[in-house]
């Protein structure tokens, strides 16, 4: 096993952390934007198996980095379990929503997603076969409640107040949608694996809106439940979680879950982050993402402080959140020699 992104997860403690980005095929590189116009809109670039693969190996090709992300978004679920979603330019995601438990009975049942989702499976067959020999191949999905809010409102909420409200005034429809999420992604992520993907990570961004025992119940036993059910399956395939914003609930969560790796967002600070995440696994994080839009000596001293807190474990460079549009690349690539020569 030499894959370096691999033997981090494997627990092993390295001299120079492997390194990719949340979001790094995305709208800050030209080639891109190029490939993202040839497939006419988002959703298509996503359902487009060869322009899919093409835009994941963009970043790749250019910075050299220790792992690629599968080219897809957490939003795919939804739709196909036969939610209607469309993306309003410069706005963010929209979609048909789930009110009460009429709205839940005209969804489709789990194991019935994968027709929809036949194209991702097969972005996944292409980037094993093209991906370089040291490039692990990450998979994803979102996980069950931040799933939830994106279903529940309809579209991104700043305090998920509506996931919040179905949660506290229809406990039955609220967990029967989480229990569907929770299956569907278990199938689906099941089926990334299956068609290569080495590697699988949840995205739970909206984690930290969770307080006391919600997070239990609906950040941790979602999570936990998915990993059991990859880990029966194919148990020699890492796991990452992201519980974005979890503060001091991240001590304890790969215990808790299961997972191989917890990624860290930037609101934590590594040094705290090494003594009480770390010393449970790998971690992943955390470089603030607005390091990409200014860069200068901030991005160095910043990349090299976290890189060295963490060099007591198992660690993977990353942002604490994705990168954005307005991102220069060549900072990125002032990252990566930061790191490696921290
Ligand atoms: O490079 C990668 O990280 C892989 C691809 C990926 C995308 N979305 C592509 C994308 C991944 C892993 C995601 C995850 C995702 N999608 C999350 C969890 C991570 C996070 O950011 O918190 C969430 C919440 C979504 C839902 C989503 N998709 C939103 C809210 C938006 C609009 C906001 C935005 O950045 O435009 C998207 C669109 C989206 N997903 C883009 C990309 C590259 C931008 C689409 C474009 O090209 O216009």
């Amino acid at each position: 096993m030499t894959k370096l992104l691999l033997r981090a997860l494997a627990g092993e403690t390295l001299p120079t952390p492997p390194i990719w980005m949340m979001r790094q095929a995305g709208r800050y590189l030209p080639e891109y934007r190029t490939t993202r116009a040839k497939a006419g809109d988002f959703l298509s670039l996503c359902y487009n198996p060869e322009l899919a693969a093409e835009v994941t190996l963009q970043p790749v090709r250019r910075f050299g980095f220790d792992a690629a992300i599968l080219f897809a978004d957490i939003l795919l679920v939804p739709q196909a379990l036969g939610a209607d979603l469309w993306f309003v330019t410069g706005e963010g995601p929209r979609l048909s929503r789930i009110r009460a438990a009429s709205d839940l009975a005209a969804l489709k049942p789990a194991d019935r997603i994968h027709e929809r989702l036949a194209p991702i499976y097969e972005t996944i067959r292409i980037l094993r076969r093209e991906l370089p020999a040291e490039t692990a191949l990450i998979g994803f999905a979102g996980a069950p409640w931040t799933v939830a809010t994106y279903m529940i409102a309809g579209r991104g909420s700043p305090d998920q107040a509506p996931a919040h409200d179905l949660k506290n005034n229809d406990r039955a429809s609220f967990t029967a949608l989480i229990d569907l999420i929770t299956e569907a992604t278990i199938a689906y992520l099941s089926r990334q694996i299956e068609a290569g993907a080495e590697v699988v990570k949840l995205f739970d961004s909206w984690a930290g809106s969770l307080k006391g025992r919600d997070f239990d119940d609906f950040a941790v036993e979602p999570t936990r439940r998915i990993i059991a059910a990859l880990k029966a399956r194919h148990p020699g395939v890492p796991i990452i979680a992201f519980p974005r914003e979890a503060g001091q609930r991240y001590i304890g969560f790969a215990k808790a879950t299961g997972a191989d790796c917890v990624a860290l967002d930037n609101s934590v600070s590594a040094e705290w982050a090494a003594a009480h995440v770390q010393i449970d696994g790998c971690v992943q994080g955390n470089l603030a993402p607005q390091h990409m839009v200014t860069g200068g000596p901030n991005l160095i001293a910043e990349a090299q402080r976290i890189t060295r807190a963490f060099r007591g474990g198992p660690h993977i460079f990353n942002l604490g959140h994705g990168i954005t549009p307005d991102a220069d690349p060549d900072n990125v690539a002032r990252m990566i020699e930061a790191v490696r020569t921290a």
